[in-house]
């Protein structure tokens, strides 16, 4: 018996690194699992490896900044699978390094778009379905840059800040329809992100170093491990809070 046995799952972001482990690792526990990502050969990839596995996924190529584009993959996920029940949105953008007054705002609001906007906007899609259905649990992806802020870089502190207040905003809103909403704040996980600014993954663990009290970076399997729990059943009295995935980072 699967964990997520019966639920239909829609996972942004399924073509990259963290959402792809999750959407793997719920398609293992019994969901049904609709991959999406504007990355075709990736997204494709990680439906293909559920179905391999003997889980059930299709992919959908869509932009979460594009409300026809994601009310078409919502559209077809109910086709597909039956209404959501479940979401895991993760897409973000690459943000350039910036000081406020040097900041491009045409490219300040592309990666507010992607980061935030777009969660609104697939949220309010899948919601709709999670209200007919009278059950659904959304695990948005933060960072714990949304609690502390990085140098040089607000348009993600502010994206992933954001996050989680639309996270407790949907939680409350949405409490008294049985739905949960909840973030979770990663600390450096072992993805390509990791190198857009830094040389090497040697680099950010001197950089993190003091930081990380369990001495390591992340993988992407310890994040979808959490979305596991806040997705499934047993998280029913879990809403409207942000998880720590960060080897203390936070904490001290
Ligand atoms: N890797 C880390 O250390 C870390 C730490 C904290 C938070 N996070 C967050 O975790 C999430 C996943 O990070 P990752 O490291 O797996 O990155 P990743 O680059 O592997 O995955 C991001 C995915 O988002 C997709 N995407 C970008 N724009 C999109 C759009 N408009 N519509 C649909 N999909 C789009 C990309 O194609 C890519 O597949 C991100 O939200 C990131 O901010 C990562």
């Amino acid at each position: 018996m699967g964990r997520l046995d019966g639920k239909v799952a829609v996972v942004t972001a399924a073509g990259g690194y963290i959402a792809g482990a999750t959407a793997r690792v719920w398609g293992r526990e019994g969901a049904s699992v609709v991959c999406v990502d504007i990355a075709e050969e990736n997204v494709k990839k990680t439906a293909q490896d559920i179905n391999d596995a003997g889980g059930k996924a299709i992919a959908i190529v869509c932009d979460v900044t594009d409300e026809d584009s994601v009310a078409a993959a919502c559209a077809k996920a109910k086709e597909s699978y039956g209404l959501i029940t479940c979401l895991m949105n993760a897409a973000a953008g690459q943000d350039k390094k910036a000081r406020v007054h040097e900041t491009d705002i045409t490219d300040y609001r592309r990666v507010l778009d992607i980061n935030l906007t777009g969660m609104v906007i697939i949220a309010k899609h899948c919601l709709i379905q999670m209200l007919e259905a009278g059950i659904g649990s959304i695990v948005n992806i933060s960072s714990i840059y949304g609690m502390v802020s990085p140098k040089e870089r607000a348009v993600y502190a502010t994206s992933k800040g954001g996050i989680r207040m639309l996270t407790k905003n949907i939680a409350i809103d949405y409490a008294a329809d049985n739905i949960r909403c909840n973030s979770i704040m990663p600390g450096p996980i072992q993805t390509p992100r990791l190198l857009v600014r830094n040389p090497s993954l040697e680099a950010v663990l001197e950089r993190h170093g003091p930081r990380l009290h369990i001495g390591r970076l992340g993988q992407p399997e310890e994040i979808a491990a959490a979305a596991l729990f806040l997705a499934s059943d047993e998280a029913s009295y879990v809403s409207g809070t942000d998880m720590t995935v960060d080897a203390g980072y936070t904490s001290y």
